[in-house]
């Protein structure tokens, strides 16, 4: 049977509520995706939460990023056959047996690239890549900080900066998740529960501090990121898992001429061609072993509501994953 999980309105993780669907049928320019594999991500809990616009008369179903086979094709849809592996990443919609898509926002997925693996990738995985090659694209000799090191982004950026040889220092909520990000190309892993990060960056760096700062985590770290920053670095701030970054101020940066950018994903995503390029690099740097995948969890779909508040509370580690 065809169902998503829905939230009628924002609130708690317990919104979303397994209710029958329709398969949907594509229109012009359209596939129709029978998921076989979705992924979760800290984006799906703000839409879930309200704190990201809430797509207004419509009831809510959340999720960005899946895998599936091709059940259905549009007018005017080349390049995708009935029966294809495809995989996609895209705002809100994923948390169902089948979703329609835009056809140029689907890439076809490689034969040694599996279903999990490409719905734990095709967000986390492509968000690692614009980060490192283009919110601050990494030069030689650099140093640059991860926070939420053994998360979702984190552990691919961690083995992606070791790829291009880059010294990446991580952050992680815990000794546990700290040995994991160690695992998983960070040269030091700093427990940013334990203590100030911002000063240990600094005595890493023999003061100097480091080129870039990627946080995701916001409220509680951005301050700190801001402290860590060498002359002319780059704050990268990329999400608000405890919280907006509202504190930062253009004055702050005129402390060592610092750079300060806020990118999304679905920017990269609409520039003609980004998709199909970087996607490629992202199943490259896979096959050579240079990025290996954690699947931390796998859940049921009727059990998003459990994903949710697993990954609210901190409990998660690397990539989460819902079966249908
Ligand atoms: N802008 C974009 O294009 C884009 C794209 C993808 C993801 N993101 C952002 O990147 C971040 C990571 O996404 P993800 O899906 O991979 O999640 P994740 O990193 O796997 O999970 C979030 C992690 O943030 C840390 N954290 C720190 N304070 C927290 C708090 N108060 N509540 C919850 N978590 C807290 C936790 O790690 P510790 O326990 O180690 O602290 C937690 O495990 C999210 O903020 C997301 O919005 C942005």
């Amino acid at each position: 049977m065809s169902y998503a999980m829905i939230a009628a309105a924002p609130g708690p993780a317990d919104v979303l509520t397994r209710t029958a669907i329709t398969i949907p049928t594509p229109g012009a320019g359209e596939v129709l995706i029978r998921h076989t594999a979705i992924g979760v991500n800290f984006i799906d809990v703000y839409f879930r939460q309200g704190s990201y616009p809430w797509p207004q008369p419509k009831n809510l179903i959340t999720g960005s990023e899946g895998a599936g086979v091709i059940e259905g094709t549009g007018p005017g849809v080349a390049g995708f056959t009935i029966g294809q592996r495809v995989a996609y990443t895209k705002a809100n919609g994923a948390y169902a047996t089948h979703r329609v898509i835009a056809a140029d926002q689907a890439v076809v997925l490689p034969d040694d690239i599996p279903d999990d693996i490409a719905a734990a990738v095709m967000l986390k995985g492509l968000t690692a890549h614009y980060l490192i090659h283009h919110s601050y694209a990494v030069q030689p000799g650099d140093t640059v900080l991860v926070h939420a090191a053994a998360g979702g982004v984190g552990l691919i950026a961690g083995q992606w900066l070791a790829a291009k040889g880059i010294r990446a220092i991580g952050t992680a909520g815990g000794a546990a998740k700290a040995a994991l990000a160690q695992t998983n190309g960070y040269t030091h892993v700093i427990d940013y529960r334990a203590g100030d990060f911002a000063p240990q960056v600094r005595a890493l760096t023999e003061g100097r501090g480091v080129q870039a700062v990627y946080d995701s985590v916001g409220r509680d770290t951005i301050m700190g990121s801001l402290a860590c920053l060498a002359p002319f670095g780059t704050l990268v701030s990329f999400g608000q898992s405890s919280g907006p970054p509202d504190d930062v101020r253009v004055s702050h940066l005129a402390r060592a001429s610092l750079r300060l950018t806020r990118p999304t994903l679905f920017h990269h995503t609409a520039q003609p061609g980004w998709l199909a390029r970087a996607s490629a690099d992202l199943f490259d740097v896979i096959r050579k072993g240079q990025v290996n995948i954690h699947i931390g969890q796998t859940l049921p779909l009727t059990d998003a509501a459990k994903a949710h508040l697993a990954l609210e509370s901190r409990a998660t580690t690397g990539s989460m994953v819902l079966i249908p």
